[in-house]
């Protein structure tokens, strides 16, 4: 019995000064419609922690958050005694190492930004996480995707997969279609191109096989 499901969606942005930031394309919408689908099979809690995107979904728990340190924040408070975590947020490999409280001046030609690595979401719960809980993970791959993505599911400990082929006909961010791959431990399961709607549904039917419960 699925009771409890925490998404995370959208994308992060990282601050660099009062006025710019890095951030990416996420659009946020698998994670919308993986949470309208939670909602139509009754799951009675869905946590929903989002980067900025322009519509969230009704009927959630919304926690609002920007940077891949709140979402992880957000992320460690609710995870432990949900049945299903799907991590559908596409969150900064990055951030400035430094914030400069000052709006940064164009003093040269050209400037160094120094980066440094954000927590990893996804694996430090797929570290910690109990064999009852599901854990879903997202990649986006352009080579040797099923190697890498059967690697991800291993190294990551998930459950399931949703594998992105990013090429120039299947663009997948900022659409509303995409075509995926669900992976498992055991299997690979092609979806054609279908709307992101659709594939929330497969995805919770995915879910609901390997849970054998009400997802
Ligand atoms: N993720 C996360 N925290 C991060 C980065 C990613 O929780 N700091 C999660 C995403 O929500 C998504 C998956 O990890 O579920 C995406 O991983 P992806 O970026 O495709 O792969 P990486 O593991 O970052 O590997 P690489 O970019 O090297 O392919």
């Amino acid at each position: 019995m699925i009771k409890k499901v925490v998404i995370t969606s959208g994308p992060t942005l990282e601050p660099i000064d009062p006025v710019r930031f890095i951030s990416n394309r996420s659009s946020g919408k698998t994670g919308y419609y993986l949470a309208y689908e939670a909602r139509q099979r009754k799951i009675e809690r869905i946590v929903f922690i989002s980067g900025p995107v322009r519509a969230y979904p009704e009927g959630v728990e919304l926690i609002k958050v920007e940077t891949a340190q709140e979402m992880k924040q957000a992320a460690w408070e609710h995870w432990q005694d949900a049945d299903v975590i799907i991590m559908a947020a596409a969150v900064c490999d990055f951030k400035s190492v430094r914030y400069y409280s000052e709006k940064i001046k164009k003093t040269g030609d050209s400037l160094v930004l120094e980066l440094v690595r954000n927590p990893d979401i996804l694996r430090e719960i797929g570290q910690h996480k109990k064999a009852r809980q599901i854990l879903v993970g997202y990649a986006a791959e352009t080579e040797n995707i099923f190697e890498n993505g059967q690697k991800k599911l291993r190294e990551k400990k998930l459950d399931m997969l949703v594998l992105n082929e990013i090429s120039t006909r299947n663009p997948a961010f900022e659409s509303d279609e995409n075509q995926v791959y669900l992976l498992t431990p055991r299997a690979i399961k092609k979806l054609e191109k279908m709307k992101k709607a659709t594939i929330a549904v497969h995805v919770w039917n995915e879910i609901a096989n390997l849970s054998g419960g009400n997802g």
